[in-house]
């Protein structure tokens, strides 16, 4: 089993391995005293490894109550949210419990935003299910749910006490949702790593999984010890993420967050490039990757639309907005851009 430190605001270990679901209880038991588990996961990955988990749990002596949604994207609502809260003071929770996050980024941004609310503050630990949520959500304390007005809007900084990804749980991923987290993994590559992106160009993401998801992890992991608040240096993992969350919410959340982030970085790449921002074009590199991947590079919406839906980003100041382009090969850089530009950004990037 690898695994990478993080030392954030609270000190924790990712664990990534195979096989992990069946002994989680005594994992945990290495870092958390006897309590009631909280296990939050969604219909569907539920009926897959919920069991197994709620098992092994209960074979090491916690006590285990769970709460389990209908899957999507819809599922990060602040109804939801409610419904948890209210599941939890009606079971006696306290404040010395945890919480354990079972599935995907949708699972763990909604448990670890409840984590952080719930009587201010309980324990809790992620247990993502898909590559997305292993590469990416689960390290580094982001929680929130989404609002009507966009995605992630009311949320909080909060810290897991452990990840534990079980990559035998991919083996149920579907074939599309494997490939939506693969835009996460290749935007590691873009943004800071040439190194890791000629590795991705050069093999295959699956056949090397175990490898991909533990530098993805590590690099994600120096990015949150260095700007855990997104003061800085944290803004380089959102790169594709402005134009990809506008073109998530124009699609009325029917187009992924991973479709979304890979068409979103093309369209940031190019644009960089058109307007002058890059001095080269690294759509040449990014485009084949993500279509060797089986990633979308372009969408339907018009660069109108897609400013449109921008323009709740929270990215965004009065007057200008923050923008992740390439630098050189493997590497991005935050630049700003009056809002007003943004359009024609999008124009250029889209051509
Ligand atoms: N907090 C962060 O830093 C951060 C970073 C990136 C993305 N996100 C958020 O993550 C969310 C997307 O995450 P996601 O793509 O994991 O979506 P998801 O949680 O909705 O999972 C995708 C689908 O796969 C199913 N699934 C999950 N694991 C499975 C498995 N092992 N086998 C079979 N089916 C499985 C789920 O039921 C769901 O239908 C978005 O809401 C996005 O905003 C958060």
């Amino acid at each position: 089993m690898e695994t990478v430190k993080v030392s954030a605001s609270k000190e924790y270990t990712v664990h990534i391995g195979s096989g992990i679901l069946e002994s989680i209880g005594e994992k945990i038991k290495e870092i958390k005293r006897l309590c009631r588990v909280v296990l939050i996961s969604d219909d569907t990955v539920f009926s897959l490894y919920g069991e197994k988990v709620k098992k092994s749990l209960t074979d090491s002596g916690y006590s285990v109550c769970e709460f389990v949604f209908p899957h999507g994207e819809d599922a990060k609502s602040l109804e939801n949210f409610g419904k948890i809260m209210e599941f939890c003071a009606e079971n006696s929770i306290t404040r010395t419990d945890l919480f354990v996050a079972l599935g995907g980024g949708v699972t763990g941004d909604l448990t670890g935003f409840a984590a952080a609310s719930y009587l201010r503050g309980v324990d809790f630990v992620q247990i993502p299910t898909t590559v997305l949520a292993m590469v990416d959500s689960s390290v580094g304390g982001k929680t929130a749910v989404n609002l009507n007005a966009g995605k992630n809007l009311c949320g909080a900084f909060y810290q897991p006490i452990a990840v534990y990804a079980d990559c035998e749980t991919l083996n149920t991923l579907p074939e599309e949702t494997f490939n939506e987290g693969c835009a996460e993994i290749i935007k590691y590559g873009m943004i800071l790593d040439g190194e890791f992106l000629t590795f991705l160009q050069n093999n295959d993401i699956r056949e090397n999984i175990e490898y991909v998801i533990k530098r993805c992890v590590e690099i994600k992991r120096d990015v949150v010890n260095h700007d855990e608040f997104e003061k800085g240096e944290r803004k380089l993992l959102n790169f594709g993420h402005t134009i990809g969350h506008a073109i998530e919410k124009c699609s009325n959340l029917t187009i992924s967050h991973g479709n979304a982030v890979a068409i979103g970085m093309v369209i940031a790449t190019k644009g960089a490039y058109e307007v002058g921002m890059s001095d080269e074009d690294f759509s040449d590199t990014l485009i084949p990757i993500l279509q060797k991947n089986k990633l979308p590079i372009t969408c339907e919406y018009s660069a109108e639309e897609l400013f449109r839906a921008s323009l709740s980003d929270k990215k965004r100041s009065l007057d200008t907005m923050s923008l992740i382009v390439p630098e050189e090969y493997g590497l991005c850089k935050i630049m700003k851009l009056p809002v007003e530009d943004l359009q024609n950004f999008i124009e250029k990037g889209m051509n």
